[in-house]
């Protein structure tokens, strides 16, 4: 009798214990369950009148009844204490939401598409050859034949074991240049307007030096084309790139696949043209250029009696370097946001 009365007691406490909305009906509920005017409270002391056998029996499911709603007041407590309250839960859906930060394109990768589209406006076409190299197209047939003491300045990674019998030694291209054969063969006649933009690979590091940097190289072969179209052009890219205050000097040089040859330079932006530690005499070299050399034309399958050309092959980090004053090359490859971040 009275284990019914106790299993139905305490099913009606946790029904109504749950359903509590508020610490204040919760608290009516405890004092009508377990306060000392109680259900339980009143059956506890009608313990006594029971037969001395049933007294434990009943005792122990009391004392677990208890303890039951006990824990059901408290978990329910918590769980009110933890609801927000109807202000903090209202939100605005129209409030617009917060955007991740967007990335942009790397500065070498921007500068790239700057000079394609510089070049493109005066009917260069973009190709990008190979980045691994026979020797054939970087050297040999670049009018450098073997041991020739012009290669030294190349500063060359040689690939070991990778040797064709037609075409040399395997290399990573230490220059753009090496476009210039493959354009004609691939050609096979003039016009000839290419703009070759590729990585080049050189033992080499300091603030302007990379071990791994971008040139991009001019090749144009037509019928009457002379110097001044050479200096037109270099002319022509450095006020489109840097701007029409821009200083260009041209220096007699020499190269082994271009003649006349010379180097181009812009002064300096880091120092104004005083000198400094990227430039030391306040110029900027930017690349080499020239006509080029009947022997190559030749090598490329072209008739150097016919035809006339001229290329230049400058580096794209140098250019950059130049435009936006940063004083270190290494900058370029260090992924240091706080560095991109500026551009
Ligand atoms: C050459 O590489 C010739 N092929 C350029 C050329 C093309 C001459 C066509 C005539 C006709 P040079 O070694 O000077 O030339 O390199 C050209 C430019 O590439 C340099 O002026 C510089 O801007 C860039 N450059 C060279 N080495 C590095 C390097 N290690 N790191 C970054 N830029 C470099």
């Amino acid at each position: 009798m009275e284990q019914n009365r106790l299993q139905n007691l305490k099913n009606q406490a946790i029904l109504n214990i749950f359903e509590a909305k508020t610490e204040q009906e919760l608290e009516e509920l405890r004092v009508e369950y377990l306060g000392r005017q109680g259900e339980l409270s009143q059956l506890i002391k009608k313990i006594s009148l029971l037969p001395v056998e049933k007294r434990k029996q009943i005792g122990e499911l009391i004392n677990e009844t208890k303890k039951i709603i006990q824990e059901a007041i408290s978990s329910q407590k918590k769980s009110l204490q933890h609801q927000l309250s109807p202000q903090e839960d209202w939100f605005d859906i129209t409030v617009p939401g917060e955007r991740p930060p967007q990335g942009h394109l790397h500065l070498i990768t921007l500068a790239i598409s700057e000079i394609t589209g510089i070049f493109e406006k005066i009917g260069f076409g973009k190709v990008a050859y190979p980045e691994v190299e026979w020797d054939w197209y970087a050297f040999e047939g670049l009018n450098m034949p073997q041991n020739h003491p012009a290669r030294d300045e190349w500063e060359t990674f040689f690939i070991k074991d990778l040797f064709s019998p037609q075409y040399g030694q395997a290399v990573l291209t230490p220059h753009t240049s090496s476009g210039q054969l493959r354009e004609m063969e691939r050609l096979g006649q003039p016009p000839i307007r290419m703009l070759n933009i590729a990585k080049c690979y050189r033992r080499q590091i300091d603030a302007s030096h990379a071990p791994m940097f971008y040139q991009f190289e001019g090749l144009v072969v037509e019928p009457g084309i002379n110097i001044t179209h050479l200096k037109g052009t270099l002319d022509y890219f450095v006020k489109q790139y840097f701007g029409p205050q821009r200083e260009v000097r041209i220096r007699p040089f020499h190269f082994q696949f271009t003649e006349p040859s010379f180097e181009v330079d812009v002064t300096c932006i880091v120092c104004g043209g005083r000198g400094c530690r990227v430039c030391k005499q306040g110029w900027m070299e930017l690349g080499g250029a020239g006509m080029v050399h009947p022997a190559v034309l030749k090598n490329g399958g072209l008739d150097p009696q016919k035809h006339t050309g001229f290329a230049f092959g400058w580096g794209v980090e140098r250019v950059l370097m130049m435009k936006y004053k940063i004083d270190d090359i290494r900058l370029l490859f260090g992924s240091d946001l706080k560095f991109l971040e500026q551009f």
